[in-house]
């Protein structure tokens, strides 16, 4: 059996004929764009950006007056929203990143989805993440996953605002086009116990025995932040150059957190410039405390306390604290490394300082409103 290779017609059209006839019958020459579509290196639309947090926090209070919390809304949330992605509500082409903001005594409902997420916690006290029943309490600091397909709803008990970082992998599953999401039956779901997930496994080397822990992601789900810290300091104390950095990690495995977001802590020490580096795939920052400036591809981005910036994929990047740095950052790195497309390199001299990134600023906020 094969295929047949004669045909009934023949076609006798000249080149620009063929072109049409091609694109009319829903195909393309790839000698038309071979050159764009396999470049030399990558050649992101993702821009390398910033969104300074003087700029987002009064909007997120504005929404927290505007914007109720209910089913059908459910999350009040800022997706930071990369302009070199022809207005797609994502931060680089595999990773979103936003600010949240939960007020005081309130509730972001129940669901689940098939994109996996992350809670990187900014300000506020007195919330807690439930995921698949366990109430993972929320202190500044504090990572919580959201693995994929899991129970989840945010409750503030609390008197005061509290905000979060929220990087979710939604641009990778909605180009996969496996994007599943879920309403609970119930407004917050029931709670087996708080932190539960840290009892049984986040002492190191040890784990509660006997419970099985998910083969798809990390079945701790709170990192404290007290815990970040105290290794951040360890490691800094026996290092003298001006970044030390954490991966967070599944600890039954010791790879990565969720399968699909690498999750990193960094802390700089004021001082010199580390060196230049860049890699395959996308990476969102958020600045924890202190300020600094991280240079991307020759342009210098100025940071403090919780400003979110991106660096596209196989950029130039170096940081530089002005004063002690944490910095929290999430990436697509674990796809990457999973499907052998993951690469760095670490080049032999500085990148030159060509020009300084002007970030929005707050004072437009009030007169891009009115306009
Ligand atoms: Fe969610």
């Amino acid at each position: 059996m094969s295929i047949n290779m004669s045909t009934a017609y023949t076609v006798d059209v000249d080149y620009h004929e063929l072109c049409g006839a091609l694109a009319a019958k829903s195909m393309q020459p790839l000698w038309r764009m071979a050159s764009t579509l396999l470049t030399d290196v990558p050649l992101p639309t993702t821009e390398a950006w910033l969104w300074k947090w003087q700029t987002i926090l009064p909007l997120a209070k504005r929404a927290g007056e505007v914007v109720t919390l209910d089913r059908g809304g459910d999350r009040r949330v800022l997706a930071l929203a990369n302009p070199g992605l022809d207005g797609l509500p994502f931060t680089s082409r595999t990773l979103w990143s936003a600010i949240q903001y939960l007020g005081p005594h309130e509730s972001a409902p129940a669901h689940r989805h098939s994109p996996a997420a992350i809670r990187f916690v900014l300000s506020g006290s007195g919330a807690a993440t439930s995921v698949e029943g366990d109430a993972c309490t929320m202190a500044p600091g504090d990572l919580i996953l959201t693995p994929n397909w899991n129970w989840h709803d945010h409750n503030n008990a609390g008197d005061e605002p509290v905000v979060w970082f929220d990087g979710l992998d939604l641009p990778l599953v909605s180009t996969l086009e496996t994007i599943f999401f879920e309403n609970h039956p119930q407004e917050t779901q029931d709670i087996d116990g708080a932190n539960v997930s840290q009892d049984r496994f986040a002492a190191p080397g040890l784990r509660e025995l006997g419970v099985p822990s998910q083969p798809a992601h990390s079945p701790l789900l709170r990192y404290p932040w007290v815990d970040t810290d105290r290794a951040l300091t360890a490691l800094q104390q026996r290092d003298d150059r001006p970044l030390v950095s954490l991966e967070f990690t599944n600890p039954t495995t010791g790879g990565p957190a969720l399968p699909s977001l690498g999750c990193e802590m960094h802390r700089l020490r004021p001082g010199g410039r580390t060196a230049t580096r860049r890699t395959t795939g996308s990476s969102v920052y958020c600045v924890f405390g202190g300020s600094g400036t991280t240079v991307i591809d020759g342009e210098a981005f100025e940071w403090a306390a919780g400003d979110v910036f991106v660096t596209p994929s196989w950029s130039r990047v170096d940081h530089q604290a002005h004063e002690p740095a944490d910095v929290f950052a999430i990436s697509d790195r674990p796809v990457l490394q999973l499907l052998h497309l993951y690469a760095e390199e670490e080049l032999a001299t500085p990148q030159e300082v060509e020009r300084t990134f002007v970030p929005a600023g707050p004072e437009t906020v009030v007169a891009e409103a009115v306009t």
